[in-house]
């Protein structure tokens, strides 16, 4: 059964391209140059055309924009790493003032880039452009990265001012012109992107470690910081927060290894801040764990020291936890609505604590007060912040 399918969707395959083939045999290039492979990408009156050469890597292609405005750039891009325009490995075209194009590469960085010229994460040996009959026509040889023949792809057109390109608009076309290339079989698949499972491989990972480093363990520290106080709590609070910072622990762990993969999984791309915040995170919660296991009784002298260690590495933890949650989403690059749910995550926690530290200090100074009313108060079952008796 699944032959048969596998089958008929390669007839079906195999006879779209070779529609699209036919299409390409029939632009005659200027440079005479025959391009085998050719998809017509779905908006922004563009196609691209291409011949793969699977012994050295390489991919000598041809970008045409038809119609072509004379003030308008041009751009087509790979992205390696992610999908969309920033991480975009751009080849790009822009008029100059005596109607003749000058073509170079530019590697995208940020939303509010001018499209200098830079180079890219691959080489590009060979560039240049030309307008020909109202088409705009960028020529490359790309040396395909890391051996690799699907890839997220992306194009672009915008104005000029003074002969530098500057923002292109937002219509639905200008935001749809992304997709996904095979240089090898020739798919070409349109919207989404490709590195399907790579990208689904990004989003666990930004899953498990947002919510365990970047949610639970915060509110684990709350359990301790704010269940304490009240005695009802005590000692559940305790056990919640152990419970708590265990499994976030664990989610983080399984979060963490999913990041080293995904490093060790794409040699030459190096998110550095990132990694190494990552390992100093490992580090610093495994010893949270090993400080569980050594923690001295409540009432042995050595215990103040050992809430200073525990308190300090647990904050540390905290707040090197969110600082790399952003930095994972400026990384992943999602849509901006991940990084506000996050924020919005942040502010209502934030929002809480305040509430219980104020509640805290409230019930702290009412008891202390009351404690010296009754008597001496020495005996001291309430420490001074409220409480420390572990279980
Ligand atoms: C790659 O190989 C093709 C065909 O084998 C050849 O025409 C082309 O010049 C080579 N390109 C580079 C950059 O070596
Ligand atoms: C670059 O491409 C142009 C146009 O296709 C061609 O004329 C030129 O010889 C190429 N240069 C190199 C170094 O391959």
């Amino acid at each position: 059964m699944g032959k048969i399918l596998c089958v008929l969707f390669c007839i079906l395959i195999s006879s779209l391209a070779s529609s699209y083939a036919q299409n390409c045999q029939n632009f005659a290039f200027s440079t005479n140059v025959i391009y085998t492979t050719c998809v017509p990408l779905p908006v922004l009156n563009s196609n691209l055309h291409w011949n793969y050469h699977p012994s050295n890597g390489t991919v000598d292609l041809a970008f045409r924009h038809t119609g072509s405005d004379t003030s308008q750039w041009v751009a087509w891009a790979l992205n390696v790493d992610r999908s969309g325009m920033v991480g975009a490995q751009a080849l790009v075209a822009v008029p100059n003032s005596d109607g003749s194009i000058r073509a170079y590469t530019s590697s995208v960085t940020v939303y509010g880039t001018t499209l200098q010229p830079s180079t890219l994460s691959f080489a590009v040996p060979n560039i240049t452009a030309e307008r020909v009959n109202g088409d705009v026509v960028i020529y490359a040889t790309l040396v395909l990265p890391s051996g690799g023949t699907r890839f997220n792809q992306v194009w672009q057109v915008g104005p000029t001012n003074n002969g530098a390109p500057i923002r292109h608009s937002l219509n639905s076309d200008n935001r749809n012109s992304l997709g996904s290339v095979d240089f090898s079989t020739g798919e070409a698949g349109a919207g989404g992107s490709v590195g399907g499972s790579r990208m689904r491989r990004r989003n666990t990972h930004g899953v498990l470690n947002a919510v365990s480093w970047g949610v639970l363990m915060p509110m684990g520290a709350m359990a301790a910081r704010y269940l304490k106080v009240f005695n009802v709590a005590n000692p559940a609070w305790f056990y919640i927060h152990v419970a708590t910072q265990s499994s976030a622990y664990i989610v983080g762990v399984a979060g963490w290894a999913t990041g080293l993969k995904l490093g060790s999984d794409s040699p030459g791309i190096t998110h550095d801040t990132h990694r190494n915040i990552g390992i100093i995170l490992f580090s610093f919660a495994t010893l949270q764990v090993f400080a569980l296991l050594l923690r001295p009784k409540p009432d042995h002298k050595y215990r103040f020291y050992w809430n200073i260690y525990h308190h300090s590495l647990g904050y540390s933890i905290i707040i090197l936890s969110i600082i790399n949650v952003y930095e994972g989403l400026d990384i992943l690059d999602p849509e901006k609505k991940w990084k506000n749910a996050y924020t919005g995550i942040l502010i209502s926690l934030g929002v809480i604590t305040v509430i219980m530290e104020a509640l805290t200090w409230v019930i702290v100074l009412k008891r202390k007060k009351e404690e010296k009313r009754t008597h001496a108060g020495a005996n001291g079952s309430y420490g001074a912040n409220g409480v420390d008796q572990s279980a």
